[in-house]
């Protein structure tokens, strides 16, 4: 069974209010509270506290780093285990260049479903709201925003702020007092710091965790020592009150993670396979009716299944399907040309057809009256710039009568827009585009098939705008 993490990330706009302590702790308490329970922290921070406090031997061999993750390199192939039998990937300076990348939201989120990681996952973020802590942000289960005074509540506003602006649910967020100096005391109601922190924040519609953390000069020298580490409260801080502070927050965080179903990486990735699946089942629905010949030589596509080079639907979507290359670049060289077959121009004409209506789609808007019949042939470029404009008269289509030049267009139109005794379906048109003679079905497919859907719907506005003139 595909693994999907439960994600913790550690985020505030304000520099220093102790997330990475936060962070890099959480990770130590968690294993240790629940040995089995795999976890893994990485940090878009440079100031590679993760590698410090993890790394259990140097090694600069490599750069199966937090960029590595994010340019999409496997999680088994980044992820070390590291001390205290935790899993981390090692930080990188280089993830600058990165925000080109990330210009979705939910890229990490994606990233962390199919990462196949599984327990918890902590991402300790930068001081700042840019796209990749915005990513890691909507990738979690949990928000942790550590503030320790008002200027760092006042910041909170644009994490919420950007929830709302995505109409995304703000359950995940929780505020945590961080850094809180016990000494401090107040006179009335507010009693203390963490106390006033909460009020506020419960004021402003901020949920805000009941445990905190107090200010303590030990976990302070924690990465302070003479060999360069930085040493775990856990191990070195022990007797402080901040000690049991982070036992009460882990027990919070693992009854959470004990009575989340389904975490958000699990619903993106269920959500992305309905999607994918959904896109499979409209690309079998439209490959059902298409038509069983080319409408134009009317042969049987079964038996002559080459050069399928086009593509043809018309305005009510009832009669589509594919017509031979050589049939559509003849059909058009006698349309626009007025050129019959044994003409001896006729094959360079039709060799300069062929090159053009390979690139561009063509309209055809058949226009049948008493007095005089004629065809309004565009050529439009995919994105739907008109090309070419030509109104062709067809005299004796409404007749029936062949005369060598028309032929093919008068068997493509009634084929394709018969309706009523022989008539044509009443202000019905077609298109033509050009697709892969390889792989023509791939056109059908929901990529390649937007385009023509977007066209489709472009003409059909043309044509409902043209008949109220
Ligand atoms: N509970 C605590 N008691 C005392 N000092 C602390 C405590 N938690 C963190 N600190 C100290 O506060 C400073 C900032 O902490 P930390 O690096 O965790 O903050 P940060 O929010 O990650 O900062 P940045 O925004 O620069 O990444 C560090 O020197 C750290 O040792
Ligand atoms: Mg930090
Ligand atoms: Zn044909």
């Amino acid at each position: 069974m595909h693994a999907y993490p439960y994600t913790i990330t550690i985020s505030s706009e304000k520099g220093g209010v102790g997330k990475t302590t936060l962070a890099t702790n959480l990770a130590i308490y968690l294993k240790a509270m629940r040995e089995d329970l795999p976890v893994t922290i990485f940090s878009f921070d440079n100031h590679f506290t993760i590698d410090k406090m993890f790394e259990l031997q140097k090694r600069d061999d490599d750069n199966h780093d937090v960029h590595a993750l994010l340019m999409g390199a496997k999680a088994s192939e980044v992820v070390l285990t590291g001390q205290y039998g935790v899993g981390y990937i090692r930080s990188s300076t280089e993830l600058g260049d990165i925000h080109e990348r990330f210009k979705g939201p939910m890229t990490l989120t994606r990233m962390l479903a199919e990462s196949g990681i599984s327990g918890i996952v902590i991402i300790d973020t930068r001081p700042d709201l840019n796209i990749l802590t915005q990513n890691a942000l909507y990738a979690a289960d949990r928000v942790l925003i550590p503030v320790k005074d008002l200027p760092s509540l006042e910041n909170c506003k644009n994490i919420f702020a950007l929830f709302d602006q995505r109409g995304i649910d703000k359950k995940s967020l929780a505020l945590i007092p961080c850094l809180i100096d016990s000494r401090i005391k107040f006179e009335g109601i507010f009693k203390d710091q963490k106390t006033l922190l909460r009020a506020i924040a419960v004021n402003r519609g901020y949920r805000c965790l009941d445990s905190f953390i107090s200010k303590s000069p030990k976990v302070e020298s924690l990465n302070t020592n003479p060999d360069g580490k930085i040493y775990p409260i856990l191990t070195h801080a022990r007797g402080t009150e901040v000690h049991s502070q982070f036992m009460e927050i882990t027990r919070d965080i693992l009854r959470s993670v004990d009575t989340t179903g389904e975490t958000r990486a699990c619903l993106y990735h269920t959500w992305l396979m309905e999607k994918e699946a959904g896109k499979k089942e409209s690309y079998l629905a439209r490959l059902e009716g298409l038509a069983d010949r080319c409408l134009i030589c009317g042969a049987l596509l079964a038996e002559a299944p080459d050069d399928r080079s086009f593509y043809f639907e018309t305005s009510d979507r009832s009669t589509r399907g594919f017509l031979h290359g050589a049939c559509v670049s003849n059909m058009l060289c006698s349309t626009l040309y007025s050129l019959q077959e044994n003409d001896p121009t006729f094959n360079t004409a039709r060799a300069l057809v062929a090159d053009k209506v390979s690139r561009a789609v063509s309209f055809l808007l058949p226009r049948i009256g008493f007095e005089a019949s004629r065809l309004d042939y565009r050529q439009f470029s995919m994105t739907g710039e008109l090309l070419l404009q030509k109104h062709i008269e067809i005299p004796g289509f409404d007749a029936g009568e062949f005369n060598g030049v028309h032929d093919r267009l008068f068997l493509l139109l009634n084929e394709a827009l018969a309706g009523f005794e022989g008539a044509l379906r009443k202000e019905s048109w077609l298109s033509i585009y050009p697709v892969d003679p390889d792989k023509p079905e791939s056109v059908l497919h929901e990529e390649s098939y937007k385009t023509i859907h977007r066209l489709q719907k472009h003409f059909a506005d043309e044509v409902k705008l043209l008949n109220k003139l």
